[in-house]
């Protein structure tokens, strides 16, 4: 394990593309490797909604933490998901999300790289301050997409505000999320529509997203043998932490 963690910025290419859920079972891939501490952060402010695909509301939020009111001596009291990594979530109120700067971000990842070997955050779709941040001091920064070309296009716009960021390295790596397997697009096809490699597919599977959120588990819980719960090492395959 490395000496300070590798931060990984998850960006929606559109709203409801699965950003969320490709966060919060990534984060459960990772933490599957039990010497691996993995903390999955919300940082979509104003409409993150983490901790109820997780059924795990609660305190210290990351909002605590940006505001200075919760530090490092805290980061015991950091609740833990069942599969195995830790969560900042977010409360209900947000009364002061708006006053969040930058530097309170780069804070903020800099005190979770000292503690985790892996820090996934959940940035929403938005482009703002708080996103923007994240995704510029990130070690790596995945845009999830559909197949479909709204999403396609909001993944290149996205990726074109990203590529004015002078992010040293891979601008950003697209995942591919429920993938349709009679589509008939390719994911090189993705790649040239949007302009970045695409690292995985995770196919479409209303069915098992579906019962697994009603029961607020997640899909390495619910269903761990089946084909989208699989689909999620391709991700790994690309991280070297
Ligand atoms: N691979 C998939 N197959 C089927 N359904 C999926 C898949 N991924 C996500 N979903 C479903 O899509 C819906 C939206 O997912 P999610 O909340 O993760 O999206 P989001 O991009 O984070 O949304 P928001 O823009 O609100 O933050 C959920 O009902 C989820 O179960
Ligand atoms: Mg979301």
């Amino acid at each position: 394990m490395s000496e300070t963690g590798k931060a990984v910025a998850i960006l929606g290419s559109k709203g409801g593309v699965g950003t969320t859920t490709i966060a919060a079972n990534l984060a459960a891939t990772l933490a599957n490797e039990p010497q691996r501490r993995v903390l999955l952060v919300d940082l979509n402010l104003f409409l993150g909604d983490v901790g109820v695909h997780l059924g795990l509301e609660k305190e210290p939020t990351v909002m605590q933490f940006l505001n200075g009111s919760a530090n490092t001596d805290n980061i015991d009291s950091i609740p833990r998901h069942r599969t195995g990594f830790s969560v900042l979530g977010l409360a209900s109120d947000l009364s002061d999300a708006d006053d969040v700067s930058a530097e309170r971000v780069v804070v903020l990842m800099d005190q979770m790289r000292q503690h985790f070997d892996v820090v996934v955050f959940d940035c929403g779709t938005d482009l703002n301050e708080v996103s923007l941040t994240a995704c510029r001091y990130a070690d790596a920064r995945i845009i999830v997409t559909t197949e479909q070309r709204p999403a396609l296009l909001g993944a290149k716009r996205r990726l074109g505000v990203l590529q004015k960021l002078d992010i040293p390295g891979q601008t950003a790596l697209g995942v591919i999320n429920r993938a349709h397997p009679e589509s008939g697009i390719a994911p090189s096809q993705v790649e040239k529509a949007v302009g970045m490699p695409v690292i995985a597919r995770i196919r479409n599977d209303w069915q098992e997203n579906q019962a697994a959120l009603a029961a607020q588990r997640l899909l390495i819980e619910h269903c761990p043998g089946a084909g989208v719960t699989r689909d999620f090492t391709q991700i790994l395959r690309h991280m070297r932490y």
